[in-house]
């Protein structure tokens, strides 16, 4: 979890974009840049004006290795309509910073740290650092599943504050909230409609976009029964997606026999493919990368649902057989399903 926002003067190698062949996308140089965001799926890059910030009007794509234009166009982010048109009418203050530092200030505009650092999941540090208890520290893993989770989604959600605007501007982020509060008495995660498929869900309310598991986590069993993200998330590491363990071992963790939810027999016998196939591994079906960060990569779902062929025909979601069996329509994954033992045909394949 590092790498959130850095100044290429101090940091010269956090920059990924390609800044020495020219590109008609990128109207800027690296002299225009003041800070930069990101550099997983993809990298944005700011200048300041006065005392703000500004996103400069091209992004990297980070797997595809090309820049495209950035501009939040409108009819997506709920907030366009509360500024002007252009990038520089958006300064980052009420839109972004407050997801990408530590304790930014709404009125000074000042921050402690430029990162996801330690403060923004622990609470307020300095007394702990001057004498550190457990008494003055927050200890996410000792908090109620609620407010564990709160944590995460503080950041990683879709949402608006309850009270908007404030002092005048609309912000993006949970202004006032700090670790071990409720989210819900600053915050509401975005209001779903089932049925629709817009910029922020697909019509079964799986989120359509990316930094919304939260949105999505909510949703799942595990959540109801007091799973927090990082029961799987290991957050201090620097691993792919901070996983403690690759592949099925996660989950197989804790899906044995004694999980109410199973599994009850062997990993082949529930996903119907030989166990070392890619049809066999858990986030294939359940977490599918349907999720758009940038054009067309995606990051994966969290509500853990296994998405039919019937909702695929029906809304357009992609469901995960005819995603890998690309060859294959909606009707033969269905009634593939519908010969499955270990599933119900009327919840997979009516
Ligand atoms: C993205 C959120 C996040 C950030 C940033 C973060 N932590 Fe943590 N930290 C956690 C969570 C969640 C736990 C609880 C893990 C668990 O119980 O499985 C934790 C646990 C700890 C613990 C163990 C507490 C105990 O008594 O068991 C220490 C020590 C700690 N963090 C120190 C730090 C320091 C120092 C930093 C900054 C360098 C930091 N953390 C940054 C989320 C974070
Ligand atoms: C509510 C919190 C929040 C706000 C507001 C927010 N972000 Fe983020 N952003 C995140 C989280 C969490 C992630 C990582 C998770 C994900 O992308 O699914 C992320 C990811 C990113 C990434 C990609 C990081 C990478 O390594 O690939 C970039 C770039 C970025 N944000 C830029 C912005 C910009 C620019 C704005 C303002 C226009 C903004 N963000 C507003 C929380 C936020
Ligand atoms: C201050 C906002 C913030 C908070 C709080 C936060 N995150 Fe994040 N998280 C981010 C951003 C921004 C990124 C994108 C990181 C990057 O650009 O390298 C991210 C990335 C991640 C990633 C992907 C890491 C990778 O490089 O593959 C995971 C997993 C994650 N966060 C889990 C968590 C969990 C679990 C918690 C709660 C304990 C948490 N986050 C709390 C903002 C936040
Ligand atoms: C820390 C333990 C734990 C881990 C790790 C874990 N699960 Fe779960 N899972 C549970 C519990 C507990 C339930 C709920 C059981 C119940 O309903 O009583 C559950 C339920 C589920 C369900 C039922 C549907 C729903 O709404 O949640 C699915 C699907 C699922 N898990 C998939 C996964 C996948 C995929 C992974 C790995 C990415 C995973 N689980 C990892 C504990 C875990
Ligand atoms: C090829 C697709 C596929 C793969 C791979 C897969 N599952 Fe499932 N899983 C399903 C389907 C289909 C259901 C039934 C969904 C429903 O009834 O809504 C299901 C249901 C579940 C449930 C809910 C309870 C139950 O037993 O029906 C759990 C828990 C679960 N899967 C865990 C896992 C774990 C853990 C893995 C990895 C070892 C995994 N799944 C891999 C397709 C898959
Ligand atoms: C049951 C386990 C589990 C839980 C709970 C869970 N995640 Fe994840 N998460 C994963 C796995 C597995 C991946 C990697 C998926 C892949 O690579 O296909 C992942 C990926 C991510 C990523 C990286 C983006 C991507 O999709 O590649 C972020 C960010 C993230 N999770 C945040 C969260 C947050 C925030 C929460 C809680 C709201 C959470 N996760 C809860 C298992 C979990
Ligand atoms: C991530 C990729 C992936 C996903 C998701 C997946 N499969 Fe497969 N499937 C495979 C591969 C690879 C094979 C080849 C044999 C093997 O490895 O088991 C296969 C083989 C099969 C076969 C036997 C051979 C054939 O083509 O007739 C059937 C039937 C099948 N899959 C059905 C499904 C259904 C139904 C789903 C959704 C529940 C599904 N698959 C999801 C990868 C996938």
């Amino acid at each position: 979890m590092a790498n959130i926002l850095l100044d290429p003067r101090q940091r010269p190698d956090a920059i990924v974009g390609d800044f020495t062949h020219s590109d008609p996308v990128r109207t800027f140089t690296l002299d225009d840049v003041a800070f930069t965001y990101g550099g997983r799926f993809k990298q944005r890059y700011f200048t300041k004006r006065g005392d703000d910030y500004f996103p400069l009007p091209a992004q990297w794509d980070v797997a595809k290795k090309k820049w495209l234009p950035y501009h939040v166009e409108a009819g997506t982010d709920w907030w366009v309509p509360y500024y002007g048109a252009t990038n520089f009418d958006r300064p980052t203050g009420p839109t972004c910073d407050g997801c990408h530092s530590v304790n930014y200030d709404v009125h000074t505009k000042q921050v402690t740290e430029w990162n996801v650092g330690c403060e923004k999941c622990h609470g307020p540090g300095s007394a702990h650092v001057a004498h550190a208890t457990k008494a003055n520290i927050v200890n996410p893993g000792a908090l109620d599943f609620v407010r564990a989770n709160d944590v995460c989604i503080q950041c990683h959600s879709q949402g608006r504050p309850l009270q908007n605007p404030i002092e005048g501007k609309y912000f993006d982020w949970p202004v006032g909230f700090t670790a071990g509060d409720r989210l819900a008495d600053y915050w509401q995660l975005e209001e779903t409609k089932p049925g629709a498929t817009n910029f922020f869900q697909y019509a079964d309310l799986t989120s359509h976009k990316n930094r919304m598991q939260g949105n999505d986590f909510v949703q799942s069993n595990m959540y109801h029964r007091q799973i927090r993200c990082f029961d799987c998330h290991e957050v201090h590491s620097s691993a792919v997606s901070n996983l403690p363990v690759s592949g099925n071992a996660l989950c197989l963790g804790c899906h044995t026999k004694q999980n109410p939810a199973g599994l009850r027999g062997t990993v082949s016998e529930h996903t119907h493919h030989a166990a070392d196939s890619t049809g066999s591994q858990c986030t294939a079906c359940h977490m599918p990368r349907i999720e758009q960060t940038i054009k067309d990569n995606y990051v994966a779902a969290h509500t853990f649902r296994f998405i039919t062929p019937v909702e695929t025909k029906m809304f357009g979601i992609p469901n995960p057989c005819t995603s890998c069996h690309k060859d294959k329509s909606n009707d033969w994954a269905r009634e593939e399903l519908a010969k499955w033992a270990t599933t119900s045909p009327w919840r997979v394949a009516r």
